[in-house]
């Protein structure tokens, strides 16, 4: 079957030339990035889905004595003070270092973390803002998570093999990311225009895994993000949503491909109930150091 309809792949077609002709695209600044990131995550179910996974198959199973995390592209630490959260009270004393080079979204999860001994658990929360390179941490991380950064990272392959490299044995290394789904066409041909180069998904992470041969589980994890404000020209957040998932400002965009962007995201959602939805599946990747 087609995975899209003729209108579609109109639009599409019309989407890429216009971003081709594109001068320069913007990344979004560290501010938006960060504020846009946070009205996305509260208009999707998804960020619950990963938590409630990874509470049941990887933190309930951590040892109860010490334990060091690394979470790479950490953000402001919405998704982290919710893990560490979860295991605060079941281990004795938790490590936890996030890495993100936004310096807003760091000191962001600095303040997030930033919490005591607790219920007989030691927290050591700290955050190193900076790129992730791949440099050498030790081999002493019990977990690893790249939740939903793989694709921002300069050589993905190389920051996979450094995210292994940091596990201590038996130690899991979790990888969010998403499949190649409509919702992310656009974001992709802006990225390679912004970039130069084309974003990541499970499928592009398969492929490394299978060729390095180390053994991993995925798990797809469906959600939805609701856009009922997107298709509200007067609603800031709705705004904000599809800049997200556009990632640049769409403001800024000439008009024909504004009309195109909104065009295409309302002929790939769905509606529910009065509410206005976009399908937003996940893949979890979740690897074990032997
Ligand atoms: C979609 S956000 C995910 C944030 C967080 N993990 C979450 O799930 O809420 C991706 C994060 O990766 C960060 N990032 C971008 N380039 C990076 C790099 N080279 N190394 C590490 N993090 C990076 C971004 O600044 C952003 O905070």
């Amino acid at each position: 079957m087609d995975r899209y309809t003729s209108e579609q792949e109109k639009i599409i077609d019309s989407i890429n030339r216009s971003v081709a002709d594109l001068e320069r695209v913007h990344a979004l600044s560290d501010e938006d990035y960060a504020h846009c990131l946070e009205i996305f995550e509260a208009s999707s179910d998804q960020r619950f889905g990963i938590l409630n996974w990874l509470e049941i198959n990887v933190l309930s199973q951590m040892s109860k004595g010490s334990n060091s995390i690394l979470s790479i592209g950490c953000g402001t630490g919405v998704f982290d003070e919710q893990v560490l959260q979860n295991l605060i009270g079941r281990m004795e004393q938790i490590k936890y270092l996030g890495i993100e080079p936004n310096k807003l979204e760091a000191a962001e999860f600095v303040k997030r973390m930033h919490v005591k001994g607790v219920e007989n658990t030691v927290v050591d929360s700290s955050v190193l803002v900076e790129k992730f390179r791949g440099r050498s941490f030790g081999k002493d991380f019990d977990l690893v998570l790249l939740v939903h950064s793989i694709y921002y990272l300069d050589d993905r392959n190389d920051a996979i093999d450094a995210a292994l490299d940091a596990l201590s044995p038996g130690g899991v290394l979790i990888i969010v990311v998403a499949p190649d789904e409509s919702l992310n066409v656009i974001a992709n041909l802006i990225w390679q225009r912004q970039m130069g180069h084309k974003s990541f998904f499970s499928d592009d992470l398969r492929l490394h895994f299978d060729t390095l041969g180390v053994e991993y589980s995925e798990t797809r994890i469906s959600a939805n993000l609701n856009v009922t404000n997107c298709f509200n020209v007067l609603s800031r957040e709705g705004r904000d949503i599809i800049d997200f998932t556009v990632q640049a400002r769409t403001d800024l965009l000439p008009e024909p491909l504004q009309k195109d962007i909104f065009e295409f995201l309302l002929s790939i959602s769905k509606v529910e109930a009065g509410k206005t939805y976009l399908p937003h599946p996940v893949d979890i990747f979740r690897c074990r150091k032997v």
